[in-house]
């Protein structure tokens, strides 16, 4: 069994910050996303892990390297335009060679790992297993259609979605789906879609079978998944983590639930409400942290409240009288308050950044 993971495409929904950076790196839980998809494989036992990467992507390769360090061995294909889901699929076709595969989409986020679901292929012995997680907006996704207990169609994004079930980005293939990716025609916005690869297996008598997440699944497509995924994210790995028991800090604070705390952060006279994660070399004095929040290294927090962000490295906030809440914030940004009366504000912002003043 080998692995496919996504890290490429447009990531148009969450720009500003994928002007600058490729969205797989956006950190949940201070961990470039991408880390718990590869982990979720390697707990799996998939240790052959192919990623896909756009041209001239070498971020995703500087992280990760050879896989090494996570335990895996990692191979980066280039998909020179992002052409779909069944294109990266095509493209990949050397790397997978005769083997079955679990494709994974890297901005998806689950809690509980992917194992249950390679059981499930196995045992079914099916050519295409699907997770399916019911959602209260399916035509955001790929839906299935399903009549007593089989799927009997598939269709991307419909505007009138046939059940509740989203196909999530977790699929396990045997080799039919070569077939499927190598026949199917670009769909009206030009992409080579996954669901219409699925419709294939279906019109082709394949066998599809599937499993439904029960528990917690996230595809982190808007800042406001991102935020969800910290906060859930953040609560699971902070329920297994030690009792908190920095006492230095603790003497000078107050702690509320569970917090990590990085190397050389300095805290004084704060208020910590967590889960909250705090990354190395952090300053926060005077202020109110969390719940729910990801503070990334280098960042300093003066005078100010920030609940249920994510906040990259070398950030700064300095006298913000406002609550800072459901922000995902990039890397040296810095915000500093002069008065207490917003009678005028001047900012310097990049492209297509959102302020919401309320
Ligand atoms: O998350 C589940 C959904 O993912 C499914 O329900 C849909 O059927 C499926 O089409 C997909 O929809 P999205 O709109 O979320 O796909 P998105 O364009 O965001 O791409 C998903 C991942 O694949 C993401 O990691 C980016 C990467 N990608 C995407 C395209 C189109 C590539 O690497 N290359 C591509 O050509």
């Amino acid at each position: 069994m080998k692995g496919l993971l996504t890290a490429g495409g447009h990531g148009t929904r969450l720009r500003p910050i994928t002007h600058t950076k490729n969205k797989h790196l956006i950190p949940i839980a201070n961990q470039p996303m991408l880390t718990y998809a590869i982990n979720y494989m390697k707990n799996a036992n998939i240790l052959d892990i192919g990623i896909v990467i756009n041209k001239n992507d070498k971020e995703i390769e500087n992280i990760f390297g050879t896989g090494k360090k996570y335990g895996v061995n990692l191979t980066y294909i280039t998909q020179n335009s992002p052409l779909g889901l069944a294109h990266v699929i095509k493209i990949s076709e050397d790397f997978i060679g005769k083997d079955n595969f679990l494709f994974y989409l890297g901005d998806n986020i689950l809690v509980g790992g992917v194992k249950k679901f390679l059981d499930e292929f196995d045992k079914l012995k099916s050519n295409c297993h699907l997770v399916l997680s019911k959602v209260k907006d399916p035509e955001r996704f790929g839906v299935a259609e399903i009549k007593n207990n089989k799927i009997i169609s598939i269709s991307e994004k419909p505007k009138n979605p046939k059940s509740d079930y989203a196909i999530t980005g977790i699929y396990l293939y045997d080799s039919s789906i070569f077939e499927a990716v190598n026949n199917i025609k670009p769909s009206k916005r030009g992409e080579l879609e996954i669901s219409d690869a699925h419709q294939y297996l279906l019109d082709n008598n394949k066998k599809i079978t599937f499993s439904e997440i029960t528990g917690w699944w996230k595809d982190t497509g808007k800042p406001s998944d991102l935020i969800e995924a910290n906060k859930l994210v953040l609560k699971n790995i902070l329920k297994k983590n030690k009792p908190f028991d920095y006492n230095d800090i603790k003497l000078k604070n107050k702690i509320n639930g569970q917090i990590i705390c990085g190397a050389n952060s300095a805290i004084n006279n704060s208020i910590i409400n967590g889960p909250v994660i705090i990354g190395d070399n952090v300053v926060i004095e005077n202020s109110i942290i969390g719940p729910n929040v990801s503070l990334s290294n280098n960042c300093k927090v003066i005078n100010s409240t920030i609940e249920n962000s994510i906040i990259m490295s070398n950030t700064s906030f300095l006298n913000i009288k406002q609550t800072i809440k459901n922000s995902l914030l990039g890397h040296n940004i810095s915000i500093n308050q002069k008065t207490d009366f917003l009678n005028e504000i001047n900012l310097i912002i990049g492209d297509q950044g959102k302020i919401e003043l309320t």
